[in-house]
């Protein structure tokens, strides 16, 4: 137990120097020069909330996609007034350029169908694109590298804009302008800076993990172009910093991902990879003859990628005395005996790899706060999206305890919110704001 506790543990020392390698790999970032931080400049600011007008937004970051028509009222509330949700299925993931985005396209000629709309009907379209992207204006910006799992041939180094307008005209969508592209973070804290002018972080803790802020133009010494407000939000792609205390389950797991080499904090964090890191570890104790004992020979453990992290999210909130819930898992995967030891075990393994991820998280989001306002004069709202944040159990509050005990009553300047779904909608304001700058149609 001490050896795990110690394979996983992130001291006051640990987290401190996380705060100042993220402040020197965020400088070199906004510098352009060498560093695990990409710091890419968004092109937009947060809006004035006084938008109007229906968009289509897209949302392609993950397992899923989703496409919604937003309505904005000019008074600070987006409406989704219709949405489709699909499941990207893995022969896209990692197929041809085109097959993936006609797949989009596809999808969105199906809302339009399922709603009366016509094919040819105009609409200015908001791109949520979450993976790294050299963005070369608010509506342009070529794939870096894949995360995620993504290994879709064909898109990197592409502008994905352009890709998505091709495909869009193949299927006949032809009233569709792309006005915006943008990452999930940089609509999580667009939607919420909406309705709460304190918010100048947003975060996402779901399948990926990274996280965008609203940086002075006179910071990003890299950026060559104006802005009217002087200051622009800054997608940072912290999935990848990598000046991390890594153990053999993080190395190993790295080695083994389809991108070596990259998204180190992200493989620590975020919810791609937690159960894959647990999975590791029980496997190990089972291998060990530490952990059920008196199952059959056959390592149920075994198998990469065959515990998720939502099971450690179902295992860990089973509070009853005899962890029912943990014993019922195991029997559904074929250990129909379990001590009441070996199911703490599992729960404390589970606890172990999502503590650490909370707390690296949690430290990270103080690094770019103390970035933006080393005293922490004023408040600020962070906006978060993602299932780690919204149903983990206890993860939340684990950030917030890393929190206070980093910045004492400080902390108290700095409130994490839920933004559910608030990338989609975020990008439809983005659009709107890009397209008020472009041609009338
Ligand atoms: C990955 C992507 C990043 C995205 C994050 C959360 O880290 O590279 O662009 O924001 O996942 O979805």
């Amino acid at each position: 137990m001490r050896d795990l506790e110690n394979l996983f543990s992130v001291t006051p020392e640990d987290i401190r120097r996380i705060l100042r390698d993220f402040h020197s790999e965020m400088q070199k970032g906004l510098a352009g020069s060498d560093s695990s931080l990409k710091m890419i400049p968004s092109f937009v600011d947060r809006p004035t909330g006084t938008e109007t007008g229906r968009f289509i937004a897209l949302d392609l970051g993950g397992t899923h996609f989703r496409v919604l028509i937003v309505e904005l009222d000019g008074k600070g509330h987006p409406a989704v007034v219709a949405s489709g949700l699909s499941v990207v299925e893995k022969a896209y993931m990692e197929g041809t350029a085109d097959g993936l985005f006609d797949f989009l396209a596809a999808r969105i000629d199906d809302l339009f169908a399922e709603n009366g709309i016509d094919r040819s009907a105009h609409f200015d379209v908001a791109f949520t694109f979450s993976f790294p992207v050299d963005q070369t204006g608010v509506a342009s910006g070529r794939l870096i590298q894949w995360t995620k799992g993504f290994t879709t041939r064909g898109v990197m180094g592409k502008d994905v804009v352009k890709l998505l307008t091709e495909a869009l005209a193949r299927k006949g969508l032809t009233g569709l302008r792309v006005a915006a592209l943008a990452n999930d973070t940089v609509g999580t804290l667009v939607e919420k800076s909406y309705t709460d002018k304190d918010c100048d972080i947003g975060v996402v803790l779901g399948t990926g993990t990274n996280a965008c802020y609203v940086e002075k133009l006179s910071n990003i010494s890299k950026w060559k172009g104006g802005s009217s407000t002087g200051r622009m939000i800054v997608n940072m792609e912290w999935g990848n910093f990598n000046r991390l205390k890594r153990n053999r389950y993080d190395i190993d797991l790295d080695h083994e991902s389809p991108n070596p080499g990259h998204q180190y904090l992200e493989k620590m964090v975020s919810g791609m990879y937690l159960g894959e890191i647990s999975r590791r570890v029980i496997r190990d104790l089972m291998e060990s003859d530490f952990l059920f004992r008196g199952a059959d020979g056959k390592n149920r453990f075994a198998g990469k990628g065959s515990f998720e992290t939502e099971r450690m999210s179902l295992i860990q909130s089973d509070g009853s005395k005899d962890l029912t819930t943990v014993e019922q898992f195991l029997r559904d995967l074929g250990i129909h005996r379990s001590t009441l030891c070996d199911r703490q075990w599992l729960k404390k393994v589970c606890d172990l790899v999502s503590t650490r991820a909370a707390t690296v998280s949690a430290a990270a989001i103080a690094a770019v706060i103390t970035w933006m306002d080393p005293d922490l004069a004023s408040q600020h709202t962070v906006a978060v999206d993602g299932a780690l944040f919204e149903k983990y159990p206890g993860f939340g509050d684990k950030m917030k305890a890393v929190l206070v005990d980093l910045l004492h009553e400080n902390a108290s300047q700095i409130k994490m919110e839920l933004s559910k779904d608030g990338s989609g909608k975020g990008a439809a304001i983005i659009a709107a704001v890009a397209a008020s700058a472009m041609p009338k149609r």
